[in-house]
């Protein structure tokens, strides 16, 4: 059986009644264009679980993934929920859909698989509309729990040169430990790279933080709502509680003017030290997959 039958296999196998219950995302149900947006694009969808969330919502959904196999299982599960999605085999970094398509783009735990994650954010910028939203959840380069790699917490905290290697010898020798996955994680992000890897495409970035409200927390935690009001005011302090989450999750709406302002920018700037500089966090990118 080859690697790519045993992680289709392992994610049949691993169906949870709940995965088919999970609700779409609070911060990006919870925006004002949410109301009104139906067109729905989930970015390697795996086996279709937000997918079907967000079709229970009435949205109109498409969903695309690189892995035939996941592709397959997750039309099966959405026909016997009873929902219409449109599945499609397709590259992230190459969407097959036209400019301005889209109200919301989805990508979860996707990035920190993608060496070239960068332009899955570009793909995202265009095939979204004007005031579109794009919703990235990946893996947090401060958070030293690890589900990425199986027994190496830590792992995260690691230099990249040190990670090489040793992912290296688990897809060798372990391939069990990262689930028999063809694209174990490569890249490992902070929410203001990942947010700053976006603004030069258009993007408005926020980070949950930016958008709590009281409305939006569980019963237990409204009564730490002054917790979460002193983050949403004071950036510093979310540096006492990034270790502590295990994704780094940013949204990201498109504006097309700042789109065009920031290309004037750039073209006025050009050649001042650091304005191009994107801080790209994830740059083992290409190394391990290239090997
Ligand atoms: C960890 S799974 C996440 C699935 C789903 N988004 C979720 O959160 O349940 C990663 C998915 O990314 C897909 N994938 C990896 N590289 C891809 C690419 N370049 N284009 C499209 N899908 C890709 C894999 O096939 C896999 O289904």
């Amino acid at each position: 059986m080859s690697t790519i039958d045993q992680y289709v296999g392992l994610r049949v196998q691993r169906l949870r009644a709940e995965d088919l219950q999970r609700k779409p995302n609070k911060w990006l149900a919870a925006l004002p264009q949410f109301k009104t947006g139906t067109k729905f694009l989930d970015i390697a969808c795996g086996m279709g679980f937000d997918s079907i969330a967000w079709a229970r919502q009435g949205k109109k959904v498409t969903a695309i993934d690189a892995n035939w196999g996941l592709v397959q299982n997750a039309a099966d599960l959405a026909t016997r929920e009873g929902l219409k999605i449109d599945f499609v085999v397709a590259d992230a970094t190459l969407l097959p859909f036209r400019e301005d398509s889209f109200d919301f783009c989805n990508s979860e735990n996707l990035f920190e698989h993608v060496p070239e994650w960068q332009k899955i954010s570009s793909e995202a910028s265009r095939v979204l509309k004007e005031d579109g939203a794009f919703l990235i959840r990946c893996s947090n380069r401060l958070c030293p729990y690890n589900h990425e790699i199986n027994h190496m917490h830590f792992y995260p905290w690691l230099p990249d040169s040190v990670k090489r290697p040793i992912l290296r010898w688990v897809q060798r020798n372990r391939p069990a430990w990262i689930n028999y996955s063809k694209f174990p994680a490569v890249n490992w992000f902070t929410h203001r790279g990942l947010a700053k890897s976006l603004r030069p495409l258009g993007f408005l970035t926020y980070e949950p933080f930016d958008l709590v409200t009281k409305d939006l927390l569980s019963a237990n935690r409204q009564k730490l709502f002054f917790l979460f009001n002193a983050l949403k005011q004071h950036r510093f302090l979310r540096y006492l509680i990034y270790p502590l989450l295990g994704s780094v999750e940013i949204i990201g709406v498109k504006k097309n003017n700042i789109q065009e302002q920031r290309v004037g920018h750039a073209e006025s700037s050009r050649g001042e030290a650091g304005f191009e500089n994107v801080e790209h966090e994830a740059d083992l990118a290409g190394k391990v997959s290239g090997k």
